[in-house]
């Protein structure tokens, strides 16, 4: 185990219960929440179907960042649920145009040491300012607001020691793609990524937000960097230094297992279609054609991002064989750069600026052209995410983003002869919170026509009648399983919303998986879905967990099942199990009946499940399967979830 670590002292400040042995389960404190929209109409119907009064956490922030296109009424309606409930509840709100989540999270509220837990799996973000920061279901959200402690995994906790310093136009976001490439996307579940080393204290927490943002994409609970004078810095100039405090490793700190970069070898890397972990060096790409340039999400968009970008296009032209976007990450970034001539300088080079938010990052908008390769500045570029089928994306730094802008092709931005810019970190940031609304008012909650109500499920049925209803293949993510984009307006309103469960899969002349998952709900069995590794993972979206359910299905089964994904379907009363024999995986097939004998008394921490296989020619088989449920777990699954819990 671990000793000495920044993790192993902020677990320790907000110990509650539990054990301090590697992967058993612990629960802590949670100083502070957040929500964003798409994930947080469910988290604040939750609470109050919990019958919260009030939140008990220190600081909680519902923020609008999501889903800000108004083509209907929808979103909209769930903004002023949203601005309605937070204030009945004790919550902060952050309004649609304030920024995005982790970006504002990072500039007005991240507390070094402090835990934090956010419906957003880039919540990590905040470990850039030494937070224990974890992205988690809306309704492990809604609890921490609730006062419940947090459950995670006692964490494996990787070292990454970082030595030397960045050269010009190598970036925070090739350090953690050069990390991707290493740890890659998969296997790394129950680990925290600790930053320790010389090197640190050569990055500002902006770039370290980068670097622990993107951690996410690793499968990691969550990064984070100690809190040094580069923090107290950063709190300053935010007009927040009374909230610093000093935090650092042990001298003689012991990790479970060191990984060492040297800054100064980094080089502009990319993560090629469609996988966070598939890298290449810019180098290596030079020359392929792009027609699409985006800069901005909550990974890359601090005001030093964009004000290097600024500095880059001054007095050029973007090619006129691409489009370039911008988002800024935040009103603060966005107003300081209208204010110092930096919003003029990107507008005349012909780049477009977009809203404050996530915007394209979430499919909102700019799905590239057929055929097109997109160039993103964000932390994930899984298949369709894009919007566009058969899409081609790119993740990069700024810096490669914006020489490609600027050359039409894949560009490695230190032969591009240009000038590097001195960004000079603010020394002040422009401070204005006057778009944060403070809690209070008449306590009405505005309840328009689409916003639901969470659905309600059964409890486990001992004999569990299950069939296939699909089979999937390796790495399935969450925007796979739910897919975001123009159907995300439909969040708040899930029969609406579990009609494209698995829309990807769908094919022509076949039902749906929702027509066919409905179809075997209907005739009282239960529905299981069968996958293979790295099942569940990218985003918080508890959605995966809730529409399946409402559409009947009852275990998901799979090598392997990412953290997040595992911990909604538990809290929404899904089994979540992984076969013990990897090939059992090739037995299953779609419409195979698998049957669990006595299952409510089968599930037992660490004892392994038994279901019986019969096959469409009548073939029987046992299938022995494995999983991780603490006995808090299993019996949240036995109630049918957390709610009815
Ligand atoms: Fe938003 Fe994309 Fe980040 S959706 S929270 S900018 S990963």
């Amino acid at each position: 185990m671990a000793r000495g670590t920044v993790v192993q002292k902020i677990i320790e400040a907000h110990f509650v219960e539990g054990s301090r042995e590697t992967g058993k389960p612990v629960a802590i404190r949670i100083d502070q929440t957040l929500t964003q929209d798409a994930t947080g109409t469910m988290a604040y119907l939750e609470l109050e179907a919990m019958n919260v009064p009030g939140v008990k956490t220190e600081l909680s922030v519902s923020y609008v960042d999501h889903n800000m296109m108004q083509n209907g009424p929808e979103n909209r309606n769930d903004h002023l649920y949203l601005q309605s409930v937070a204030a009945a509840k004790g919550v902060r709100f952050s309004p649609p145009g304030n920024g995005i989540c982790h970006q504002v999270h990072l500039e007005r509220f991240g507390v070094p040491g402090k835990t934090l837990i956010g419906s957003d799996s880039h919540t990590p973000t905040g470990g850039g300012i030494g937070m224990m920061a974890i992205g988690a279901g809306g309704l492990d959200v809604a609890l921490a607001m609730a006062g419940k402690p947090f459950r995670i995994p006692y964490p494996k906790v990787i070292g990454v020691k970082l030595t030397g310093k960045l050269s010009p136009w190598c970036a925070a976001k090739d350090v953690i793609l050069k990390l991707l490439s290493i740890l890659t996307t998969k296997g790394n579940v129950g680990s925290v990524v600790e930053y320790f080393g010389p090197g640190v204290a050569t990055l500002t927490v902006p770039q370290r937000a980068t670097i622990t943002n993107m951690g996410a994409e690793l499968g990691v609970t969550t990064s984070l960097f100690p809190s040094d004078e580069s923090t107290r810095v950063f709190l300053k100039a935010q007009d927040r230094e009374k909230d610093f405090v000093p935090l650092a490793a042990d001298p003689d700190a012991e990790y479970d297992q060191v990984i060492e970069i040297r800054l100064d070898e980094i080089e502009p890397l990319a993560a090629c279609p469609s996988s966070p972990d598939n890298i290449k060096s810019v180098r290596e790409l030079a020359g392929t054609k792009v027609g699409q340039v985006l800069i901005g999400s909550c990974t890359n968009s601090s005001y030093r991002d964009l004000a290097m970008v600024a500095m880059t296009l001054k007095g050029r032209r973007v090619s006129e064989s691409v489009t370039l976007s911008i988002a800024p990450g935040s009103r603060q970034v966005l107003e300081m750069l209208a204010r110092n001539g930096m919003l003029a300088d990107i507008i005349a080079s012909g780049a477009r600026i977009l809203e404050t938010g996530c915007g394209p990052c979430i499919g909102q908008g700019q799905s590239p052209a057929d055929d097109t390769v997109s160039v993103r500045t964000f932390n994930r570029n899984f298949a369709g995410r894009t919007g566009t089928k058969g899409d081609q994306a790119y993740l990069v730094s700024p810096e490669t983003a914006v020489a490609i802008a600027l050359t039409g092709e894949f560009t490695d931005p230190r032969t591009a002869g240009i000038e590097y810019p001195n960004v000079v970190e603010p020394e002040v940031f422009e401070i204005n919170d006057n778009m944060i609304q403070l809690p209070g008012g008449s306590g009405e909650i505005v309840r328009k026509r689409t916003i639901g109500a969470p659905p309600v499920n059964q409890p486990l049925p001992d004999e569990l009648d299950g069939v296939v209803v699909i089979k999937v293949g390796d790495k399935i993510t969450t925007d796979h399983i739910m897919p975001a984009g123009i159907h995300l307006k439909h969040r708040s309103n899930i029969p609406v919303y579990a009609k494209v469960v698995f829309e990807c899969f769908n094919e022509a002349g076949r039902p749906t998986f929702a027509e066919r998952a409905s179809a075997v709900r209907d005739s009282g069995k239960a529905g299981i879905i069968v996958g293979r590794d790295s099942y569940g993972q990218g985003s918080s979206r508890e959605h995966a967990a809730i529409c399946p359910m409402y559409l009947g299905v009852k275990v998901v089964a799979a090598l392997a099942i990412e953290r997040i994904h595992s911990a909604n379907l538990v809290n929404f009363g899904i089994v979540p199990l992984v076969f013990a024999n990897p090939a059992d995986y090739d037995s299953i097939g779609e419409n195979d009946s698998l049957v669990f004998h006595s299952l409510r008394g089968q599930l037992r921490p660490g004892e392994p499940v038994r279901g019986e296989l019969t096959k469409a020619d009548g073939t029987k088989k046992e299938i022995v399967f494995n999983h991780r449920l603490s006995a808090e777990d299993i019996r949240i699954i036995l109630a049918g979830g957390m709610l009815n819990l």
